[in-house]
């Protein structure tokens, strides 16, 4: 397949390209999205051949506004409406009954969708433009770290869609906070920008699910979280603790082992000398943690090593996201020291 690139300038090809059944790579806030009309069942089932997705992971239904709602949900609770009215458009997905105009293989047949409306001028004005929801998953191949730019599209996606936007960089650049109000209670899936905190004031009590942190025991709300995601090719090692300790053990691995790479934060690169090193930003500022965390692991995939240890950030912020990416980019492997 041949994949034409352009600028966001004119988006109306883009847009006639979603309506009659294609695929488009886009940029959003968040992360770059692979989308496709989410009416149109064979339209759907393009974006899991091009990400080779497994068929049980679900998508998200990206809208332009709150109106389009209940054409893709039923039941939509008071709840619901007031999160989408304080945190959205932006980088929140919230999870809903879905509505038979929405194909089951959007929701790996669960009898759900997820929601979510895109701040991302250029995401925004394709919905409005394509005259239909618009489904969309991350614009990776299935289980490597979420796209943040151009650059990680251009690599990863060609010949695979049939047209991809040049945005820039994700503002972001974590996907999207998840949390579901189709169950009794709400849940949180995947923790993002939105935070925790951010939800309790909307929601009250919100339960956290097992398998943010932990690994996928068969019962999860998620299906998507059973996967290993994010991985660079190298094996990633999360380490946490104080920070002297965890220094002079990421320096005792270096000295035992060739081919380290170190994830470190900014200043830090002098302790890691003799591994490959790349900084992240500082704990202090944790968005930029999350907006660079991608770029970074994708980084590591450019030099020889074999073994990443990651520093990581204690929060519940932002920080929660972060340290979700990582613990699965890490297939759950944390060492406490
Ligand atoms: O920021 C984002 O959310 C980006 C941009 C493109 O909007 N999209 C994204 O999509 O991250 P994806 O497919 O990579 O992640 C969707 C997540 C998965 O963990 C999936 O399991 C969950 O949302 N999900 C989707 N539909 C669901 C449903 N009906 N019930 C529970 N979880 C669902
Ligand atoms: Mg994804």
């Amino acid at each position: 397949m041949i994949t034409k690139h352009i600028k966001p300038d004119s988006l109306q090809e883009a847009a006639d390209i979603i309506a009659s059944g294609g695929t488009v790579i886009f940029p959003t806030e968040t992360v770059y999205g692979l989308g496709a009309n989410a009416l149109d069942k064979t339209a759907v089932t393009k974006i899991y051949k091009a990400k080779g997705r497994p068929a049980d992971n679900p998508l998200i239904v990206h809208i332009a506004d709150v109106s389009q709602l209940e054409n893709v949900a039923r039941d939509v609770p008071k709840t619901a409406y007031e999160l989408f009215r304080r945190y959205s458009p932006g980088p929140l997905t919230v999870v809903l009954k879905r509505k038979d105009t929405i194909p089951a293989e959007i929701s790996a047949g669960l009898d759900t969708v997820a929601v979510r409306i895109p701040s991302h001028p250029v995401a925004n004005s394709l919905i409005k433009l394509s005259g239909c929801p618009i489904a969309a998953p991350s614009a990776n191949l299935s289980g490597r770290p979420s796209p943040t730019c151009y650059a990680h599209v251009k690599d990863e996606m060609d010949g695979r869609v049939d047209m991809i936007i040049d945005g820039g960089e994700s503002d972001i650049g974590l996907e999207s906070t998840v949390v579901s109000l189709a169950g009794d209670e709400p849940i949180l899936l995947r923790p993002g920008a939105i935070t925790l905190r951010q939800l309790e004031d909307v929601l009250g009590r919100v339960e956290l699910s097992r398998s943010i942190f932990a690994e996928y025991d068969g019962s999860a709300a998620s299906p998507g979280m059973k996967y290993r995601h994010y991985a660079p090719k190298a094996k990633v090692v999360l380490v946490k603790g104080y920070d002297s300790e965890v220094r002079s053990f990421i320096k005792s691995k270096i000295r035992s082992n060739e081919g380290c790479g170190v994830l470190c934060f900014d200043g830090e690169e002098e302790f890691f000398c003799e591994a490959v090193t790349r900084s992240y930003g500082i704990p202090s500022e944790p968005r930029t943690l999350a907006h660079n965390l991608f770029d970074a692991l994708r980084f590591f995939d450019s030099t020889p090593v074999s073994v990443i240890y990651a520093r990581v950030a204690d929060g519940n912020g932002i920080e929660m996201a972060v340290l979700n990416r990582l613990i699965k980019a890490a297939g759950f492997t944390v060492i406490e020291v």
